[in-house]
């Protein structure tokens, strides 16, 4: 795709699509929004959108839909088996993922689920480039373990080593000869590695990895969620790829892979999910477990309408002027913040922006959470919703104790053709705010904690009333402005 140069120099990224239906937002008074944190236990999850303006918590089913998949859904064939809306499912999948034999499942989480039961036992360890919250929840409820192997650099918040989320080749060796080759069911690689800021895999490092998975005969396993931004990533950034199509990059990714699995929420901008496979036996071992846990195989708890997007957003993945969309509002917020000296991962990533906590709120300690602390001073200063993405995230370990995050990531989503340009700048306008204010931030601590995935329902308080102070300065520079 050409780059589109503006003649004022700027650095716009245009949009490529027109918008045709809008919801209404409200921004409600900042004296609102700080009871609404207190309602929802200062954690984003657990506000209302009654009370968010920009809601930048996830892409997960918060892409906008195309007409092309909204009109596809009128014509949702919708038999409990059998369905023509699945056939036409099957056909996308093996036309953009190279895969023959689909199982349906009602999102990526189901596939992680079926999967690990599948395969996972105590004793079992599986390495992977690094964790999803919710791959790693089921592979340790089956009694399993995981092992991150990521590069050192993958850590660094400022580089611009254009593909963080490579897997140490040499680390991977190192476990397979030490855990044994029977104990590890299968490695997973997961597209734009979402929990250190969206940061993709190169082409190269998943062949180094499919050449130690021959070498000792385990399965590959891709976490394909976010694997058209990936592809992009490669075009963009992978030198031999430069003059290859998304087409020809998802298909040598999704090639290299036993299974592939993912969340349609993301990657196909619709709901549901899917797992697929050209080994029959792999099909075969899964295949039992979709309608116990899901539906029947051609629909696997997924609406028939979604099924129908689903197909129409696979396809859509191979257009570029598509899938630049978020990576390139991304990089345009990145640059700006960067540009006023606010820590965020670079180099720019996918899914959204990451602002680095542990600089952004050095004076917050770890135990304080200072992540999940700058998620709710942002939405109290600005109805920006963002995602914790540090230790409030992480789950304890097997004896209970704390583990504390390697990253305390505040997250902005950019899903995709959802924002216009001004909006973004609102959030760099507000964020730029806050960090000349940060040391009003103060931390949090757990009031109620979930036993497994604590992060969705958990509840927090402040440790002092920093709160009350932050909006009392927001006040005085703002006054009546919301
Ligand atoms: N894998 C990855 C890489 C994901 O990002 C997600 C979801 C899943 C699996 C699970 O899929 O939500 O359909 O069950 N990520 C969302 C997020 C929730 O906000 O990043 P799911």
């Amino acid at each position: 795709m050409q780059e589109i140069k503006f003649y004022s120099g700027e650095n716009i990224p245009l949009e490529l699509h027109k918008v045709r239906i809008v919801q209404k937002l409200n921004l409600v008074p900042i004296e609102r929004r700080l009871e609404a944190l207190n309602e929802g236990g200062y954690n984003t999850f657990r506000l209302s959108t009654k009370d968010v303006f920009l809601d930048m918590l996830t892409d997960s089913g918060t892409n906008a839909m195309s007409d092309n998949q909204l009109a596809a859904m009128m014509q949702a064939d919708d038999a409990y088996a059998g369905s023509q809306s699945f056939v036409r499912l099957q056909k996308a999948v093996e036309d953009v993922l190279g895969k023959k034999l689909l199982l349906p499942v009602h999102q990526g989480r189901a596939a992680e689920n079926i999967i690990s039961l599948a395969y996972v036992k105590k004793g079992s360890l599986v390495p992977m480039n690094y964790h999803f919250t919710t791959a790693m929840a089921h592979i340790t409820q089956n009694g399993g373990k995981i092992a991150e192997l990521l590069y050192d650099e993958a850590y660094k918040i400022n580089s611009d080593h254009p593909f963080k989320g490579n897997m140490n080749i040499e680390k991977l060796e190192e476990v397979i000869k030490h855990q044994g080759a029977n104990n590890i069911p299968f490695i997973r690689m997961e597209a734009s590695t979402n929990l250190i800021g969206g940061q993709p895999f190169s082409v190269q490092n998943l062949r180094d990895v499919r050449a130690m998975a021959d070498k000792y005969g385990i399965r590959l396993v891709l976490d394909a969620s976010l694997l058209g931004e990936n592809a992009y990533m490669v075009l963009k950034r992978e030198e031999e790829f430069k003059n290859s199509n998304m087409g020809e990059i998802l298909k040598i990714m999704t090639g290299m892979a036993d299974l592939v699995y993912f969340s349609a929420r993301k990657l196909s901008s619709s709901r549901g999910g899917g797992m697929c496979t050209d080994n029959m036996t792999i099909y075969k071992e899964l295949e039992a477990l979709v309608p116990l846990y899901e539906g029947f195989l051609t629909y696997g708890g997924i609406s028939i309408r979604e099924i129908e997007a689903m197909a129409v957003g696979l396809y859509e993945t191979l257009d570029e002027s598509m899938i630049c969309q978020s990576p390139s509002f991304i990089k345009y917020l990145v640059e700006a913040l960067d540009a006023k000296g606010i820590p965020v991962i670079k180099p720019a990533g996918v899914l959204g922006a990451h602002v680095d906590a542990m600089q952004f709120c050095a004076h917050i300690p770890q135990t304080e959470y200072p992540a999940g602390a700058l998620a709710s001073a942002l939405f109290l200063i600005s109805g920006v919703r963002g995602m914790e993405r540090g230790s409030i995230s992480n789950q304890r370990d097997e004896y209970g104790n704390e583990t504390y995050a390697d990253m305390e990531l505040l997250r902005l989503a950019v899903p995709r053709r959802v924002f216009t340009l001004s909006q973004i700048k609102y959030v760099e306008d507000r964020l730029n705010w806050l960090y000349d204010n940060r040391l009003l931030i103060g931390g949090l601590r757990f009031v109620y904690e979930p036993p497994v995935l604590r992060f969705f329902m958990g509840g927090l308080e402040p440790t002092s009333d920093w709160p009350q102070k932050l909006m009392a300065k927001f006040k005085e520079d703002f006054g009546e402005s919301l």
